[in-house]
């Protein structure tokens, strides 16, 4: 069995991307130097180095990488080691120019970047496999491997080719998951304007059409594309685990970017021995550490609740957002270990040594154009001080408080053109329903609709358009032996083939929530509803109304004005041992914590008042003892309430009653006992 940790890493994993081929040898000594004043345990190499180590078809040259694992190796350093399969070298295209990927309009991308990879292509597979083997037989027993990294953000920057391979490889995906013609026919509906196949030999991938395509066509191409990556990552993987007995696979996931909204990481996750998430801030004005604790609550979800790797932030600005500001003083470490509390084993970066040249000369990295007499170097020695005192917690496990349920296949078919409202987004749904919960000092575990919910007294949906029969059932049960659900519009629509469930909306959700929904009323732009509720409270809706239909529900919050008005906007339906609510408006911050005041009123969650906001207490808890993680984001001390006694692993204070956790600081407390 391989084992789930990086091989030979006692502490926490501190490091980052190391690409050691941009500089002159004699410049390694100088790197190796500073990592270990860093306090340094594990680099990531090799990623994106093909074409060195396979410089002409079937001609190696893995001296230097031999050199620099038995550098990093005499100095204690662990290494996270590549395979380069994100970038084939351009001899390679030269041969087989056809494993360059088409889009749906039919251009074929050019050499020149990376990640430009049919991953259909034969001769595409067979080089992979053979780099990889060649690698994992000189370095698989390698005293430095630690963890072996296959190709690189699987899924960006191409998600899907549409060239003649893929769709022949497309056909006989459907014919194993249909059978036969009629049962594609039968699930996309091509009834409807005259699609049907008559042979399998008819049907090509979703290519640009003059007006919509079938949705359902394109919901199973989603489908096809995160397969076919996922069949290519495993043949990776299954070389590596043959070669290199014992040592964990991973492949570094962008679990919560919505740049990266074609893989679905449910089933990546239970394909790799260990879960690694790469995490950058998205400066769009909103709380940037707001999305960052969403990130990695679901990271550790797809890695089924167990510690996972956090394989690259950035220490400062990144270059390739429209305006990429640098962190504020601090704001570094306390991403890092935010995202520790949150069961990250560690803290690495993208990359090690700013590169002078190529396309990500701008990017931040650990060691900046200046040197060391930098405030980024000086805070990037700081926090590989800062994590090694962390070592305790390794193994220890974050606990939650409450479950969102997430599908990635129903993002997939919400995204899908001609719905009710193009304003609709659901993973701003799921945002703001986070961000709800993070104000509410709530620790979220991200879950799939028909996984176990019972552990949670309370569960919220956001946006689940696509909710199969199993997920409905799952959600019922949940709600019949207790639980409180909360879920928002436009969910339990229709089944896994984008087809509206049988009878009215919400087909799949229509028993647990009480109610069915006679018609989806969206609102214009900029338009607004008012919603009036108990002892005379007012809400605001927008983007989205509906025609409730309580049969079973209690109306809770109602329309005041609009199409709507007098109907049901917000409902509340007991049902078994449990409470399902339902918010058929798209309501902002404000009405959301509204609704999940009375939700967590009825799953005996009390309200936290004791924490100032954006002040972030999270515990990790196991065998080695119970953590509390308090995060200060905001820019006053703070003091946090503690249950216990116990010792301050960053500053070594003993603590009791209050912890002092000083503006934009961290403060880690092992509770005693
Ligand atoms: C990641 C990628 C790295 C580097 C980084 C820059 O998505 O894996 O190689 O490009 O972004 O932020």
């Amino acid at each position: 069995m391989p084992e789930t940790t990086p091989r030979g890493l006692t502490g926490l994993a501190f490091g980052g991307d190391y690409n050691p081929e941009q500089w002159p040898e004699h410049m390694w000594q100088e790197d190796v130097r500073l990592m270990r004043e860093a306090g340094v345990t594990m680099v990531s190499a090799g990623i994106f180095s093909w074409a060195l180590l396979e410089p002409a078809p079937g001609t190696y040259d893995f001296g230097w990488l031999d050199r620099l694992l038995d550098l990093l190796h005499d100095n204690g350093i662990r290494v996270d080691l590549g395979t380069p399969t994100v970038v084939p070298p351009a001899w390679f295209y030269r041969a087989h120019p056809e494993a360059l990927p088409v889009t749906a309009d039919g251009v074929r991308y050019e050499f020149g970047s990376r990640g430009a990879i049919c991953h259909s292509n034969a001769d595409y597979r067979a080089a992979a496999a053979n780099i990889t083997t060649r690698l994992a037989e000189r370095y698989g027993a390698h005293p430095a491997l630690a963890l072996w990294h296959v190709h690189n953000e699987y899924g960006v920057p191409v998600s899907a080719c549409y060239c003649d391979s893929c769709a022949a490889h497309f056909r006989r995906w459907l014919a194993t998951a249909y059978g036969t013609v009629d049962a594609v026919n039968e699930a996309w509906g091509t009834a409807f304007w005259g699609q049907r196949y008559a042979g399998f030999d008819q049907i090509n991938p979703p290519r640009t059409t003059p007006t919509v395509g079938n949705p359902a066509q394109a919901l199973d191409y989603k489908r096809f594309a995160d397969a076919t990556m996922r069949e290519n990552f495993i043949a990776e993987r299954d070389i590596l685990h043959r070669l290199s007995p014992g040592v964990p696979v991973t492949t570094n996931f962008m679990t919560a970017l919505s740049q990266c909204d074609s893989v679905d990481y449910w089933a990546w996750g239970r394909e790799v021995d260990l879960v690694t998430n790469d995490h950058y801030l998205i400066t769009d004005g909103r709380r940037t550490h707001v999305n960052l604790a969403m990130a990695a609550d679901l990271t550790r979800s797809v890695a089924g609740g167990a510690p996972w790797l956090l394989l690259e932030h950035s220490t400062s600005g990144v270059n390739w957002q429209p305006r990429n500001p640098a962190k504020a003083p601090g704001q570094m470490a306390r991403n890092s270990l935010a995202h520790v509390a949150r069961g990250s084993e560690g803290a690495m970066f993208f990359q090690w040594r700013q590169s002078r040249r190529g396309a990500e000369k701008f990017h931040s990295a650990m060691l900046p154009h200046g040197g060391t007499d930098t405030r980024v170097w000086r805070e990037v020695v700081e926090l590989g001080a800062s994590v090694d005192s962390l070592r305790p917690v390794r193994g220890t496990r974050t606990e939650a408080d409450v479950a969102m349920v997430w599908d990635w296949h129903s993002w997939w078919a919400q995204n899908l053109q001609w719905r009710p409202s193009e304003d609709h987004d659901p993973r701003e749904r799921a945002d703001t329903f986070y961000e709800a919960l993070y104000d509410r000092h709530l620790t979220v575990d991200f879950a799939h609709p028909e996984a176990d919910l019972s552990p949670y007294p309370l569960v919220v949906v956001p946006a689940l358009y696509l909710a199969t029969e199993a997920a409905g059932n799952n959600l019922r049960d949940y709600v019949e032996h207790g639980g409180t659900l909360v879920v928002s519009y436009f969910s339990g629509i229709v089944d896994e083939h984008d087809a509206v469930h049988e009878g009215p909306c919400p087909g799949a959700l229509r028993d647990v929530l009480g109610l069915t929904v006679e018609e989806f009323s969206p609102l214009l732009a900029g338009e607004r509803v008012r919603l009036t509720g108990p002892d005379g409270g007012e809400l605001h809706g927008d983007v989205w109304t509906e025609f409730v239909v309580p049969r079973g529900a209690d109306p809770v919050w109602t329309y005041a004005d609009g199409l709507t008005a007098g109907r049901p906007a917000v409902t509340r339906h007991r049902l078994g041992e449990g409470t399902a609510w339902y918010v058929s408006t798209r309501l902002g911050a404000d009405g959301l914590d509204t609704v999940l005041g009375g939700a967590a009123e009825d799953a005996g969650i009390a309200p936290r008042t004791d924490l100032p906001r954006d002040v972030e207490v999270v515990r990790r808890t196991g065998a080695s003892g119970t953590y509390l993680f308090a995060v200060n984001h905001t820019a006053s001390d703070a003091k946090v309430p503690l249950d216990a006694h116990g010792t301050e692993l960053l500053t070594g204070e003993r603590t009791a009653g209050r912890l002092a956790v000083p503006a934009g600081a961290v403060r880690v407390v092992r509770l005693d006992g």
